[in-house]
């Protein structure tokens, strides 16, 4: 199948007298492209690059990260990197791989992870992926928001361990969303979508804020407003951004401060460093704010003994947001065929532009 797609590839070339690319093809049969990738990912993906008979095809064969040794050594010489948002790719690990090195392809939508400005600086081209995982991680948004107002784990807590004695008036109260207020940071692609979930439970006012008010607020009726004003004015405050140097512990004592009393905080956005954690253990200890669900954190994983785990009024997931079958098989097969497109100097279907 490798080699029947590769003469497709090069007949195709001459029909279309695609010279750039006929090089690349003769290149690649007198040397082969080497390709890494850093993690056993859905076969989906796999079936892709194995099929496209281009590259040879190495993978960190564990569920685990790949120990940084061993990914310094296995990056040698590769063409293509396969990577996951765990896997801190900076100038050493550019270095290790070396000149070869002109595509790299995350299993992510998320890319702070990645030295960009090396990227740039290299000519490396990147392909993520971005859509494919909007829904699974929007849908997860609101199961943890749904579980962290309601008190989810503290119920089912409770009917095992025989703490439910009877039907109380004031027992295991917590907040809903009919007539609530939802102030979403950072209504991008996927803030966007959570908030299409949260309408329909009867939220009355849906605020955003951004670094720039955004035309499809207008599907849900968004307000944007300075954060200060989301802060005071929510009843639910979710994080959907991105990781950047201006988002990097935004959620600090400060910030937390400015929430009502009565307040939930969710956040789905990045590893935990949007939210500066010490200050948010204090403001769910002390009542500053009711409760908080995390489906990130720093580090990751948390360890066990961590201060947040203590408290009955934090829920924390293990990076979840796009753990549905198939949203990891489109994943899988999208960073495939980016890969591939960097490796062919083909357009990617999901390029980001450095
Ligand atoms: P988008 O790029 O579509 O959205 C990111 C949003 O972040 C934009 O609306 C942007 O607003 C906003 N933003 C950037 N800077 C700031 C700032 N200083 N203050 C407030 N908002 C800001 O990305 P996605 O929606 O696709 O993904 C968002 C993030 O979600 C990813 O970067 C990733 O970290 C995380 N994620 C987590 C998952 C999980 O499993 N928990 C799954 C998938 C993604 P503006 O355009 O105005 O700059
Ligand atoms: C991402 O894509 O950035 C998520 O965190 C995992 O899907």
């Amino acid at each position: 199948a490798g080699a029947s797609g590769l003469a497709r590839r090069v007949i195709e070339c001459i029909r279309r007298l695609d010279v750039a690319h006929l090089e690349l093809f003769f290149f690649s049969t007198k040397h082969t492209m080497k390709v890494f990738v850093t993690r056993r990912i859905p076969q989906e993906g796999m079936a892709i690059l194995k099929q496209a008979g281009i590259c040879e095809v190495s993978v960190w064969d564990s569920d685990e990260p790949v120990p940084r040794s061993d990914l310094l050594k296995r990056v040698e010489g590769v063409h293509g990197l396969l990577c996951m948002l765990s896997d801190r790719i900076d100038t050493e690990v550019l270095d290790a791989a070396g000149p070869n090195l002109k595509v790299i392809s995350t299993l992510s939508v998320g890319f702070d992870h990645l030295a960009i400005d090396e990227l740039r600086k290299r000519g490396i081209r990147l392909g993520y992926t971005p859509d494919v995982l909007t829904d699974a991680t929007a849908e997860l948004t609101v199961a943890l928001l749904l579980a962290t107002a309601r008190r989810l784990p503290e119920g089912i807590q409770e009917v095992k361990s025989g703490g439910w004695s009877s039907w109380k008036p004031l027992w295991l109260c917590g907040y809903g969303l009919s007539g609530s207020t939802v102030g979403v940071l950072g209504l991008g692609r996927i803030g966007l979508a959570i908030a299409q979930r949260l309408k329909p439970f009867g939220v009355k006012r849906l605020l955003y804020t951004g670094r720039h008010p955004k035309p499809h607020a207008q599907e849900v009726d968004g307000e944007y407003v300075p954060l200060d004003t989301l802060l005071c004015e929510s009843d639910f405050v979710v994080v959907s951004c991105a990781l950047t140097p201006d988002t990097c512990g935004l959620c600090d004592k400060a910030f937390f401060s400015k929430m009502k009393t009565t307040a939930v905080f969710i956040n789905t956005s990045r590893l935990g460093a949007v939210v500066n954690q010490d200050d948010l253990f204090e403001a769910l200890s002390i009542g500053q704010i009711a409760a908080a669900g995390l489906d990130v954190t720093s580090p990751e994983p948390l360890p066990t003994d961590h201060p947040l785990l203590t408290l009955t009024n934090c829920v924390i997931l293990p990076h979840i947001g796009s753990a549905t079958y198939s949203t990891r098989a489109t994943m899988a097969k999208l960073s495939a065929n980016n890969l591939l497109a960097g490796l062919t100097r083909d357009a990617m279907p999901s390029e980001l532009k450095l």
